[in-house]
């Protein structure tokens, strides 16, 4: 049986994950998890019979990984590199990934554009990227309701002319569409994540019978809709290029 902790992060995870099994369906593919923290993703794409290579910064979180790809037995299939979105031509060769994973870490670096200018050039062409990052407008509104007004009338305003970002950047939806098209990449999916998980106190998914399957249920039925976008805690979103 799973543990809270278990189906609380299956929660969290499953929008991504459904959009990420389905485009590894077919044979063997070569995956980038750039940014890929302590393998999560990366192991379950493992598990799945492809290969894997994790570029992160932090060796902390790639020997964290290397023991999950080992206690998962795919250890194989897994190979840690130490590096960052800047240096991703030494770890993988050009053109010769099929799917990049890039979660959680476009906010984190100065600049978005290179950012993308660096994963379009290891894609191959038709290739594709997951990528996820933060929402803006669920930030304001989580800011606002803690009563940090300030910090959420900043972020609110804060954009690309140069205002700085307050911590992690975060990306409205029409941000993020046109920061892809102008890096050369289409866009084929959008997905907000997290619509209400954030907003549930876990005890009630702890204690209730059937809570979290229920509530998986109405994220990924949110997960779509366009008007839920601009609530969702994170947006995803698939793009080919
Ligand atoms: C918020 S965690 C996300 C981890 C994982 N991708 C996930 O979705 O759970 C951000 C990760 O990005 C890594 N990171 C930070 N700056 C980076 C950079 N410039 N290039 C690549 N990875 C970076 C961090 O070490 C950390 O493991």
């Amino acid at each position: 049986m799973e543990r809270p902790l278990e189906r609380r992060n299956a929660v969290r995870t499953a929008v991504v994950w459904d959009a990420v099994q389905s485009v590894l369906e077919g044979g063997e593919r070569q995956v980038l998890d750039i940014g890929g923290g302590t393998g999560g993703f990366a192991v379950r794409v493992a598990r799945l019979g492809h290969q894997v290579t994790v570029v992160d910064p932090s060796p902390d979180a790639l020997a964290a990984a290397a023991r999950r790809a080992h206690d998962e037995g795919v250890s194989a299939r897994v190979t840690g590199v130490q590096g960052d979105l800047g240096t991703l031509a030494e770890a993988v060769p050009e053109g010769g990934v099929d799917l990049v994973l890039c979660h959680g870490v476009l906010g984190l670096v100065e600049d978005p554009a290179a950012a993308l200018a660096a994963i379009a050039a290891v894609l191959r062409p038709g290739a594709t990227l997951s990528l996820q990052v933060g929402q803006r407008h669920a930030a304001v509104l989580a800011r606002a309701m803690a009563g940090h007004f300030t910090q959420a009338l900043q972020l609110l305003t804060s954009t690309d002319d140069g205002t700085p970002h307050p911590g992690e950047r975060r990306f409205t939806h029409d941000e993020l569409r046109d920061l892809l098209v102008a890096g050369g990449f289409t866009p084929t999916a959008f997905h907000g994540v997290r619509v209400f998980t954030d907003l549930v106190p876990s005890s009630l998914l702890d204690l209730e019978p059937g809570a979290s399957a229920a509530l998986l249920e109405l994220e990924r039925a949110a997960a779509q809709r366009p008007e839920y976008l601009t609530v969702a805690s994170q947006l995803h979103v698939l793009a080919t290029r």
